[in-house]
C-alpha cells in the first residue's frame, strides 16, 4: 500500500489511497499503512497475513469465547445452509432452528418464562430493548413513561438508540443534538443517590426503563460496586422502571454464570444479548422479555397490541443452528465453569501485576473479564502496540486501561503468560 504525499496530494494532508475498507472506530490517517490483517484462527490464537501468531487476548471484541474456528460450529453453519440458509420470522412465518433456539434460551434466561425476540447483534439489541420499553408504557396507557437512563461510561452500541443513551461523551457528538434519539438521561456510574435524585428531578411517571451493562466493558471493566445492581433493582421497583440489563458482553459465561445477572442476584425486565450467544460465529443477537412485557402481546383477542419491529434476519436460520451448536459445545465442555476457575488466576495474577508495578494504578475482574488501569504517564495504546509485537492481542480501553478478555478454553498457563507479558510491555513503556 502506498500512502500518498500530502504536499503532491490534490487534497493537501488527505490520505487518498489505501484499501476501499473504512474501518469502524478508526482515525484512518493512523491505521492505515499499520493495519493487523488476520487470516485465520486456531483456537485462542489468530494468525495475521503477514504469519505472525497472535495470543487473543480479548477474544476478538470480546466474542470468540470458544476460540476461533471451531469445526463443529463451521459444520453446524454448513449443514444449515445446505438445508436453508433461513427464512424469515415475520407474521405466520417462521424457521424450526428460530424456534428451536428460543426454547434453548428461554430455558437458561436469568428470568422465569422468558420469551426471546431475535436479531442480528447487539445493538440491533438495545434498539429492540428501548422500543420495547417505551411501547411497553403506551400500552399500559402511560405513554409519558418515554425516557431511557443509562450510566457514566457506559456503552450501548453505534446505533441510534445506543448512540444516544452511551455514557462515553466521545461516542455520542457529531450528530446535531445531545442525544439522537429523544428523552435519554444518564446517571453517574455507581451510585444509587444519583439515579434515586434523577428520578425524582426527571420524574418516575416520566422513566420508562433505565439500562446497564452488569460489568461496564468498553469503558474500562468496571464491575458493579457491591449492591449497586440489587439497589438498582429496587429503586426500578419503587418507582415502576423497567430494568434493562445489556448483557452483550457478560452473557454466555463470561462472568462465571449463564448471565451476570445470576451472578448478582437480579431480575431483570429485558435482557439484551448478542456476541456470546454464538461466540461470533454468526451475527445474532437478542432480547429476552419477561412476562410482565410480553403477556399483553399474546393474549388470545383482535384488541392485542402488535409489536411493530422485526428485521430481515430475526431468526436467521443459520446463525440459530450455529447458536444451537455453540450451546451444545459451552455446555458439554463445562466452559461457563471453566471461567470460574480461570477468574481464579486472573485475579491473583492481576493483584500480584498490581503490587510490584507502581504504573498500574488499578486492576479489576469479573470472571474472565479483567482491566488493567495504568498510570497517566504509562500510555496504554503503546503498551497495547508492544504486546503485539511480544505476541498477544489486548485492547485500549477508555481511561487508560488495558482489556483481557481471552477465550474460555485456555490453559492457565497461557493466562499467566498473558499476564507476563502485560507485565514486561509496562515495564518497557516504563523505561522509554
Ligand atoms: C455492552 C454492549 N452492548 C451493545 C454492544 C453493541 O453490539 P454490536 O457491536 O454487536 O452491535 C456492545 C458491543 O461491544 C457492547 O459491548
Amino acid at each position: 500500500m502506498t500512502l500518498t504525499d500530502p504536499t503532491t496530494s490534490s487534497d493537501a494532508g488527505a490520505v487518498l489511497d489505501g484499501p476501499a475498507l473504512w474501518s469502524a472506530q478508526a482515525h484512518m490517517p493512523t491505521v492505515l499503512g499499520r493495519q493487523l490483517v488476520i487470516d485465520r484462527g486456531e483456537g485462542a490464537y489468530v494468525v495475521t497475513t503477514e504469519g505472525q501468531r497472535l495470543f487473543d487476548g480479548t477474544a476478538g471484541l470480546w466474542h470468540a469465547n470458544v476460540g476461533h474456528a471451531h469445526p463443529e460450529l463451521a459444520q453446524a453453519a454448513y449443514d444449515q445452509m445446505r438445508r436453508l440458509e433461513t427464512y424469515h420470522v415475520f407474521a405466520r412465518y417462521a424457521n424450526d432452528k428460530a424456534i428451536a433456539l428460543g426454547e434453548r434460551l428461554a430455558a437458561i434466561a436469568p428470568m422465569e418464562r422468558a420469551k426471546v425476540i431475535l436479531n442480528s447483534g447487539g445493538s440491533d439489541s438495545i434498539d429492540v430493548a428501548a422500543k420495547l420499553a417505551r411501547r411497553h408504557w403506551q400500552r399500559e396507557g402511560r405513554a409519558e413513561k418515554t425516557i431511557v437512563l443509562s450510566r457514566d461510561l457506559s456503552y450501548h452500541g453505534l446505533h441510534a438508540f445506543g448512540t444516544s443513551i452511551a455514557g462515553l461523551p466521545f461516542n455520542r457528538e457529531g450528530y446535531g443534538s445531545d442525544s439522537l434519539v429523544p428523552e435519554t438521561a444518564r446517571v453517574a456510574q455507581h451510585d444509587l443517590a444519583d439515579v434515586e435524585r434523577t428520578i425524582l428531578e426527571l420524574g418516575p411517571e416520566r422513566i420508562a426503563a433505565i439500562v446497564t451493562e452488569p460489568v461496564q466493558g468498553t469503558g474500562g471493566v468496571h464491575p458493579p460496586a457491591p449492591g449497586y445492581l440489587e439497589g438498582l433493582q429496587r429503586l426500578c421497583r419503587e418507582h415502576d422502571i423497567l430494568l434493562v440489563l445489556d448483557e452483550v458482553i457478560t452473557g454466555f459465561g463470561r462472568t462465571g454464570t449463564m448471565f451476570a445477572a445470576q451472578r448478582y442476584g437480579v431480575e431483570p425486565d429485558l435482557v439484551t444479548f448478542a456476541k456470546g450467544v454464538t461466540s461470533g460465529y454468526a451475527p445474532l443477537g437478542g432480547v429476552l422479555v419477561s412476562p410482565r412485557i410480553w403477556e399483553p402481546f399474546y393474549v388470545d383477542s383482535v384488541e392485542t397490541p402488535i409489536f411493530r419491529h422485526g428485521v430481515t434476519y430475526a431468526g436467521h436460520a443459520t446463525a440459530s443452528a450455529v447458536a444451537l451448536a455453540h450451546l451444545d459445545v459451552l455446555e458439554r465442555d463445562g466452559l461457563v465453569a471453566r471461567v470460574g476457575e480461570l477468574e481464579a488466576v486472573l485475579r491473583q495474577q492481576l493483584d500480584g501485576l498490581a503490587a510490584r508495578q507502581a504504573g498500574v494504578v488499578d486492576v479489576r475482574v469479573a470472571g474472565l473479564l479483567g482491566g488493567v488501569e495504568l498510570a497517566p504517564e504509562l500510555d496504554a495504546v503503546r503498551v497495547t502496540d508492544a504486546l503485539v509485537d511480544l505476541g498477544f492481542i489486548s485492547r485500549p480501553l477508555r481511561g487508560n486501561t488495558l482489556q483481557l478478555s481471552p477465550p474460555f478454553i485456555i490453559a492457565d498457563e497461557e493466562l499467566v503468560s498473558f499476564v507476563a507479558a502485560i507485565e514486561h510491555a509496562i515495564i518497557q513503556e516504563g523505561n522509554r
